[in-house]
């Protein structure tokens, strides 16, 4: 299990009180524990607003569907993203038919403020940043010149659930994060996620959108008296796109862990760094200065790494890449060949086992392996 790249430490007997509280109350949806979930999400980051939701993916869809509507964009309007991430990055742009323009990377695997700059025209409305692993790269660069432009910033924090730039978690200055609460990040739980939009009128509107477009304002205070409850208002089109009391009854409890959690894989980060000391032949990604990273990710760099991954399985250790360059997929295929640095990454990258289960001992058997595999030529 410790070889592994990703095991969930689930606390199984706190989780399952949770969960029966849901299910003795009866009350296993939207409201109650999703709202508990919110609140205590707001009082860990600071952020002013949150809706837990279904994934993060669906947060990121809603993110650019909001946006599109709220500020008119024309289905020509471009977003700039990265092409190392998830798809459900890109994707997200395409479903609100947007047109994603690829930037590439820099050392950190997250956007390079330098390639942004040149990818900007007069049709970019957004930029969506990805805080890979855990990492701030250059975010502040980025957003500075998101602010100067008046470009609209969409943060896809799926792996940073705890990260921090002094001392203050990250999320702030966004116009919308979405965050990864699924069932291998730092703050697991099986599928669920939470959107945090700056402005109040925005998460007021994603409450409603985030169930099929239904707004019980107007018929709120009657309804809470029991009468009229299926006299509800339907403003526009929305999704159903919202989490459940179940998911937030496990969340709640990964939550009160986070940091605990996160600081032992900032340990493990540290061991694997040390461990790697002087080795020439794998290069770690580093973590950017001023950044306290949730380390959802350990990665390194190596040559032939197709081959040194299945040399390392044979050794029962199972590490994972993230991630394959999108624009090697067919759909993001006109985006191919203008991301030099984000294409090399994607053929040189190795996840490092990183969980709750991996000790000191673990590391030292991971690179010890590691180093040997690079160094005999596989
Ligand atoms: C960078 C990134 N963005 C978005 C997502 C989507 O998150 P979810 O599984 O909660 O939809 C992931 C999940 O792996 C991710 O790694």
């Amino acid at each position: 299990m410790a070889t592994q790249l990703f095991v969930p430490n689930f606390r199984v007997d706190e989780c399952l009180e949770g969960i029966r509280e849901c299910l003795e109350k009866g009350w296993t949806g939207l409201g109650f524990k999703t709202v508990e979930m919110e609140e205590a999400w707001k009082t860990y980051t600071g952020l002013p607003h949150a809706h837990f939701l279904s994934s993060n993916t669906v947060g990121l869809h809603l993110a650019f569907h909001m946006m599109k509507t709220k500020y008119g964009w024309g289905d020509d309007a471009e977003v700039i993203t990265t092409p190392l991430t998830f798809v459900s990055t890109n994707h997200a742009i395409i479903q609100a038919e947007l047109t994603p323009v690829f930037a590439d990377v820099d050392q950190y695997l997250c956007l390079d403020p330098v390639d942004v700059e040149r990818k900007i025209t007069d049709k970019t409305k957004a930029i969506i940043f990805v805080g890979l692993g855990g990492n701030v790269g250059q975010y502040e660069k980025v957003l500075k010149l998101c602010k100067d432009r008046d470009i609209k910033v969409v943060l896809d924090a799926a792996h940073m659930a705890g990260t921090r730039v002094d001392g203050k978690h990250v999320g702030h200055d966004a116009d919308v994060t979405v965050f990864s609460f699924q069932a291998v990040k730092n703050l697991a739980t099986a599928d669920s996620g939470m959107i945090c939009f700056r402005d109040k009128e925005d998460d007021e509107r994603a409450r409603k959108l985030a169930w099929l477009g239904i707004n019980k304002d107007t018929f709120a205070r009657t309804a809470s008296q029991g009468a009229y409850k299926w006299k509800y208002d339907v403003e526009e089109l929305g999704f159903k796109y919202h989490g459940n009391s179940i998911m937030a009854a496990i969340g709640l409890v990964s939550l009160k862990y986070l940091d605990r959690d996160n600081a032992y894989r900032r340990q493990l980060a540290d061991w694997y760094l040390e461990a790697l000391e002087g080795e020439t032949l794998i290069e770690p990604v580093l973590v950017s200065p001023g950044c306290e990273s949730s380390r959802h990710l350990f990665q390194v760099r190596v040559a032939k790494r197709d081959e040194v991954l299945m040399a390392m399985n044979e050794h029962e250790i199972y590490p994972g890449v993230h991630y394959r360059d999108n624009t090697e997929y067919r759909l993001y295929n006109s985006g191919a060949g203008k991301c030099p640095a984000a294409h090399k990454a994607s053929n040189e990258l190795i996840s490092l086992p990183m969980h709750m289960g991996v000790t000191k001992n673990d590391v030292e058997f991971i690179v010890e392996t590691l180093k040997k595999v690079v160094r005999t030529g596989l």
